[in-house]
């Protein structure tokens, strides 16, 4: 079915995400760590160089920074490490001066044992900010409460003999979990929203977000083998019904959702939530029935497959099929937590990667150096407490330093300083700017390309049939334009007869070195070529 017209479609439907780690962005004070100044100064080359809609900002928090920020200590404030408020109030109105959208990582489920709630918390049974975090007796013979297990490893259960209760954490010991079941909790935490949306933020990326409501009996998960996409230990030994994602959610998904309406008056606020759930009926019930909870749920399914045509194919196909009535898809291939594009899928594949992203409908978000082709780099040692826990879980190597030019440090601080973690290796946006064909140059020209597109933007998705079995086609389409993608997952030549379509014209090869015309009775896809083509 077509769209007819353009009915009010809103930046962050039309718009590409762009994820910082700021951690990893530009240093600007000689500590080895990138900070708030640093984004300032490269949101000339987010909006006009690469020409990103949305920045997403990775934890900025006071923080112990055990979990590198994700551990946080107050919710009201920057860490001294990545700058202060005065520089965060400078960088949201330099971003909307350049008419970029910010959006902030809030991390609702957990906060920093050093936090002052938990300090309190733990200091006695009887002090008022005891029941800010969930506390429970030992079973008779002194065990934990239950079953549940923490995500980084070991139980989710800390035993506190100061005064003889356990603690629930569902990550490190040091990131105890806040009771949103006690109302001063939730108040709490919308305070704290409020406090980022009164600064003028235009939404938040929700931390772990299904996490914050878990079974109010506290009953054991059924033991059964559930592996993810990445190695988690004994963690996929259960079924995580009753540690994650109890119904309630759905309520406190659609207070967030209201206080976010609310400051949709002025202009529009959206939220885009961390949930891995791969049952996708379930997934997408966090849009709400009446599409009044979360603006997005991240859409994570395709670090789950295999990079083969016939998988993400599988993957679109099942995502639109599931889809209630006017929900936003999303798509993501990269992100703090996942091993690089072009280290999952290779160097060649990873443009074909570039192309599917910012075509299908729906948002696209990108990870900062995904755009220059930066390679998860392989660490010794992990820095990581995951990867400290689970070797393999490591997560280190897709957070290295953004690599700017082939200066010392690669521009991302100065020679003398140590990054807090090293450079991975020799791509630079500087030297990819000018390279005809550089990786840099191809997310430019989708980008580009993108921003003018209804059909990209907005455009109805189908599935193109009679392809090659190594390739995915597919059109995007508005009243008014009609747009052909064409990818090869193959390393050898594709030839696609589809004169059943019409005629059309090319616009982009992943290539960057094609400009005839295409037959669409004979195309050739050269091996790892993807084709935009706008049908006559
Ligand atoms: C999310 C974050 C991850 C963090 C964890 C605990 O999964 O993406 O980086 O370690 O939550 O907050």
């Amino acid at each position: 079915m077509l769209e007819q017209v353009k009915v009010n479609y809103l930046w962050w439907q039309t718009g590409v995400i762009y994820q910082i780690y700021p951690r990893s962005f530009k240093d600007t004070t000689n500590n080895g760590v990138g900070d708030l100044n640093g984004i300032i100064e490269k949101l000339d080359y987010l909006s006009e160089t690469l020409g990103v809609d949305c920045l997403w900002l990775s934890p900025f928090y006071p923080s112990p920074q055990v979990d590198f920020g994700y551990d946080v200590a107050d919710f009201t404030n920057v860490d001294p490490l990545f700058g202060t408020l005065a520089d965060f109030d400078r960088l949201v109105q330099a971003s909307h001066q350049r008419g970029l959208k910010l959006i902030i990582d809030f991390v609702p489920n957990h906060s920093s044992d050093q936090h002052p709630w938990f300090i309190e918390s733990r200091s006695s049974k009887d002090n008022p900010k005891r029941d800010w975090y969930i506390w429970k007796d030992a079973k008779p013979d002194g065990s934990v409460p239950n079953n549940w297990l923490s995500v980084f490893g070991g139980p989710a259960w800390t035993w506190e003999e100061e005064t003889g209760q356990y603690y629930l954490h569902s990550f490190l010991k040091e990131q105890p979990d806040l009771n949103w079941r006690n109302p001063e909790v939730e108040a709490a935490m919308f305070d704290a929203m409020r406090f980022w949306l009164d600064r003028g933020i235009d939404g938040f990326r929700i931390d772990v977000a299904h996490f914050i409501m878990k079974d109010p009996d506290f009953r054991d998960n059924p033991i059964e083998n559930k592996p993810m996409h990445r190695p988690m230990g004994e963690y996929t030994s259960q079924d995580h019904i009753h540690d994650i994602g109890h119904e309630d959610i759905h309520e406190a998904f659609r207070k967030i959702r209201r206080l976010l309406n609310e400051y949709s008056q002025t202009s529009e606020r959206m939220c885009v939530a961390e949930i891995h759930e791969f049952n996708l009926e379930k997934w997408a019930s966090y849009y709400g029935d009446n599409l009044d909870e979360l603006h997005m749920p991240f859409n994570f399914l395709t670090l789950t497959k295999p990079w083969k045509a016939y998988a993400i194919r599988d993957v679109v196909e099942s995502l639109e099929n599931v889809l209630p009535e006017g929900a936003w898809p999303n798509y993501v291939l990269g992100n703090h937590d996942e091993n690089r594009i072009v280290s999952r899928y290779g160097k060649a594949q990873a443009r074909v990667a570039a192309m599917l992203l910012l075509t299908l409908r729906g948002t696209p978000t990108l990870y900062y150096g995904d755009e220059i082709g930066m390679p998860s780099a392989e660490f010794a040692q992990s820095l990581d407490p995951w990867g400290q826990n689970l070797e393999e879980a490591g997560r280190d190597g897709c957070r290295t330093p953004m690599q700017w030019d082939a200066g010392p440090n690669a521009g991302f601080t100065e020679e003398s300083v140590t990054p807090w973690l090293p450079i991975s290796n020799d791509v630079h946006v500087n030297d990819q700017v000018s390279e005809p064909a550089s990786m840099l140059r191809l997310y430019q020209r989708l980008l580009a390309f993108r921003k003018t597109a209804s059909a990209l933007q907005w455009g109805s998705y189908q599935t193109v049939g009679n392809v090659p079995e190594d390739c995915f086609a597919y059109l995007r389409e508005t009243e008014n334009q009609r747009i052909l993608v064409l990818l090869s997952f193959s390393d050898e030549q594709q030839n696609l007869h589809l004169e059943s379509l019409g005629t059309g014209h090319l616009l982009l090869s992943t290539h960057l070195n094609k400009d005839h015309n295409v037959d669409l009775a004979d195309i050739t896809l050269r091996p790892h070529e993807g084709l935009l083509i706008e049908l006559g």
